[in-house]
């Protein structure tokens, strides 16, 4: 976006972040193919008060002067440490070197570690107001959403959550930024996909955070990351809600790791048994574990109730794609899925083994049959695999929660 943008019109609130299409991975791990924006705001009143700040990048402060002009910029509010939202907060003291920090009791030392920043910082408590002239401003702490020190910023004037990483999404800016700018698919596939790599493990958090903020008369929610809703900020919330309790839909995802197509046949065997039968699954997608991308599978497993993992044995153990995916599952909490659980091997087991211990570590009970095939599959082996996958379909179908 070239320019400041006013996203409530007359009302001193503005649109000072920035799109980030350089990066090629956020954290170092997960794929932007349609970037990643950094939204900050500006609350322009008697007072000035920025809410947030950027990863970096001298666009976000020619954005502030744009607004400002000469006029000081007087409270820097500091929701979340990390450095894609407060970059460049150091920065901003040296412009505005009477700028007040304000953050809460975990903030402060966070601010001292990172930027080295002691002075001029105001610890706000929980529900704590501050009235900057035309603007009243109260703090919300939301711990784990998505670290300890994360808050949220509500303008009481205008109704506007500041909502930091919750409610935020992947990609940039393309034009619209708001929900009624853009397709609700444009946003909420990458809503899904910042949720289910970033916020995922938080869950508990995050059901205690739409506890705690569901006595706020929200009418706009302003994330950090992604799309600004002010026309249906209540489905926003419903979706986190949905998330979050691990309410996923009737879909089901096959993931395999195979070397030499063995495992990846199987996984189509399973597939033709989730698709047909009686309870056949319509949404069924398949993944190969080493190459389709690692945020894209976690999304889809967010999304759909039914899980299939099938891995071949490597050096006696999991496949490494499938350890890594089931370790990323297990750190994230997964729960309320019916799972179905395959391996193959040639000279050692260690596959299936593995695959039984992920998941006990999530305490998920797999379906019958677990299959495990001694190097390539026999018919009878792909029939079993088949019969693994309408086993799924089944539980899919009587699941009750
Ligand atoms: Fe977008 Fe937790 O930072």
């Amino acid at each position: 976006m070239y320019k400041a943008v006013e996203v409530l019109p007359g009302q001193g609130t503005w649109w000072v972040g920035v799109n980030d299409r350089e990066t090629d991975l956020f954290e170092g791990l997960w794929t932007l193919p349609r970037g990643v924006a950094y939204n900050a705001y500006l609350l322009v009143g008697a007072k000035t008060a920025a809410i947030d700040t950027v990863k970096g990048g001298g666009e976000y402060e020619a954005k502030l002067r744009e607004v400002l002009g000469d006029r000081p910029l007087d409270y820097l509010v500091v929701n979340h440490m990390e450095p894609d939202h407060a970059g460049v907060v150091r920065r901003l003291r040296r412009l505005y070197p009477s700028l007040t920090l304000i953050g809460n009791a975990k903030t402060v030392p966070m601010l001292k570690g990172y930027h080295g920043i002691e002075d001029g910082v105001v610890e706000v408590k929980d529900g704590e107001k501050l009235d900057i002239g035309g603007h009243v401003l109260s703090f919300h702490t939301i711990p784990m959403v998505h670290w300890p020190e994360s808050m949220v910023t509500f303008d009481e004037t205008t109704g506007t959550l500041f909502s930091n990483d919750a409610f935020g999404g992947y990609g940039a800016h393309e034009g619209g930024l708001f929900d009624d700018e853009r397709p609700r698919e444009r946003w909420e596939g990458e809503m899904l996909r910042y949720y289910a790599t970033i916020v995922a493990r938080y869950s508990g958090s995050v059901q205690a955070a739409l506890r705690k903020l569901g006595g706020l008369s929200i009418k706009h929610i302003y994330p950090a990351h992604g799309t600004l809703f002010r026309k249906d900020p209540g489905l926003v919330v419903s979706l986190y809600d949905r998330w979050s309790k691990q309410d996923a839909d009737g879909g089901a995802v096959v993931v395999y790791g195979s070397m030499y197509g063995h495992t990846r046949r199987m996984a189509e065997a399973v597939c033709r048994g989730l698709s047909t039968g009686p309870h056949r699954v319509s949404d069924v997608r398949l993944h190969d574990a080493s190459r389709s991308d690692r945020s894209q599978v976690l999304a889809d497993i967010w999304a759909s109730r039914g899980l299939v993992l099938l891995s071949c044995t490597y050096n006696t153990a999991l496949y490494p794609p499938m350890a890594s995916l089931c370790e990323k599952l297990a750190n994230s909490m997964l729960k309320r899925r019916v799972l179905g659980l395959a391996g193959s091997y040639s000279w050692s087991g260690g596959a299936l083994a593995a695959l039984k211990k992920f998941a006990d570590a999530v305490k998920l009970d797999a379906v019958a049959p677990e299959v495990e095939v001694f190097a390539a599959p026999t018919d009878a082996d792909l029939e079993r695999c088949a019969d693994l996958g309408s086993s799924v379909a089944d539980g899919i179908s009587e699941f009750k929660g």
